[in-house]
């Protein structure tokens, strides 16, 4: 699998990021995620993403404990992992209510959790998970800093941050924040447009895509999602998704692969070199996801799948 230097002072990052938000919603069994694991790696997706957050605490804990299984047996994975969401869990009995904390304090403590139930000795990128309006970018710059001084992690960067959140962080550290991972997918449009993905771009910054799949609902009909979900609103934008997946299909056809790979390539077209986040369960369809390397996607074809995303012909 093709890599991408995420940063000009960054490490190399497999082209495909595999997420493990979602691994404690199925019943995944510990052979369940070793099979996930070893089929990333056997495809050369060898950087994982966490947060300490993922699975109400959970993920990072059940990931490690397979982990320190097999990692004699594994070539190098890397670890991204996040920080600064405070969950309101029962976890937490005496937390009020959800909220972010970018303090020295509350990062080092997460990094110290996030070591030790992955086991690992550094994490290769530690990620702020969301821009925390009362963020003092003095204390938390220098405390990022001082976490690669101290070895605990290689690299930094954010989550979800806007162009001028980002600036202002950078502008108080001595080291590069080497990402911003943001929500960008066929479903979610709004950075192709609104300046976050040319910051990036112009800043030689690869950015870093989640849900790249919309969580699914690419592939899923206005009657699956309502089913899947009787109270939420389907909103126009998702009314349009019919057709994106019926234009899916068609493609995919035309190009001979699966409407996974053909939403993915989408997005690796972008000249930003965006590297998706894909969070499947099922070692198929990461074995399909893979496929969208091989993908050349013509510039009509990109347009075809844009124009029936945003539901309308561009202006
Ligand atoms: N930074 C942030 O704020 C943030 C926020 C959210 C997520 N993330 C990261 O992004 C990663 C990926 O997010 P995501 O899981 O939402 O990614 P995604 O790849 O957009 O969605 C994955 C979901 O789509 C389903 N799916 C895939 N193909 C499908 C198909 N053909 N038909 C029906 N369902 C299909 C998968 O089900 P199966 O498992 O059955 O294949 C899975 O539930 C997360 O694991 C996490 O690491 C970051």
């Amino acid at each position: 699998m093709q890599e991408l230097r995420i940063h000009p002072k960054g490490p190399h990052v497999s082209r495909l990021v595999y997420g493990a938000w979602r691994m404690l919603d199925s019943d995944l069994s510990s052979s369940d995620v070793e099979r996930n694991i070893q089929t990333c790696i056997e495809l050369g997706i060898n950087w994982f993403d966490h947060a300490d957050i993922y699975g109400n605490y959970g993920c990072e804990e059940f990931f490690g404990s397979v982990y320190k299984k097999i990692k004699s047996k594994l070539p190098q994975i890397h670890f991204v992992t996040k920080a600064d969401i405070m969950l309101f869990s029962d976890k937490y009995p005496n937390r009020k209510v959800k909220h972010y904390d970018t303090s020295p304090k509350h990062i080092e403590l997460s990094v110290d959790n996030s070591l030790k139930y992955l086991g690992i000795d550094k994490i290769d990128i530690l990620l702020l998970h969301r821009p925390d309006p009362l963020m003092n970018a003095d204390e938390t710059g220098v405390c990022l800093d001082q976490l690669i001084e101290k070895g605990k992690i290689a690299y930094v960067g954010v989550s979800n941050f806007s162009p001028s959140q980002f600036s202002l962080l950078q502008s108080r550290m001595k080291n590069p924040l080497v990402t911003n991972q943001i929500e960008v997918s066929l479903k979610k449009l709004d950075s192709l447009v609104n300046g976050d993905l040319d910051y990036l771009y112009q800043q030689k910054i690869r950015p870093m895509s989640w849900s790249p799949l919309g969580g699914g609902s690419l592939m899923r009909s206005v009657a699956e999602l309502q089913k899947s979900n009787p109270n939420k609103e389907i909103s126009k934008h998702e009314r349009s998704i019919p057709s994106l997946s019926e234009i899916l299909v068609q493609l995919s056809e035309k190009y001979n692969t699966t409407e996974n790979a053909m939403a993915l390539s989408w997005l690796l077209r972008h000249p930003s070199d965006i590297i998706p986040v894909i969070g499947s369960n099922s070692s198929e369809r990461i074995h399909q996801m893979a496929k969208s390397m091989e993908i050349e996607l013509d510039r009509e074809d990109w347009f075809l799948l844009y124009q029936s995303a945003l539901g309308k012909e561009v202006p």
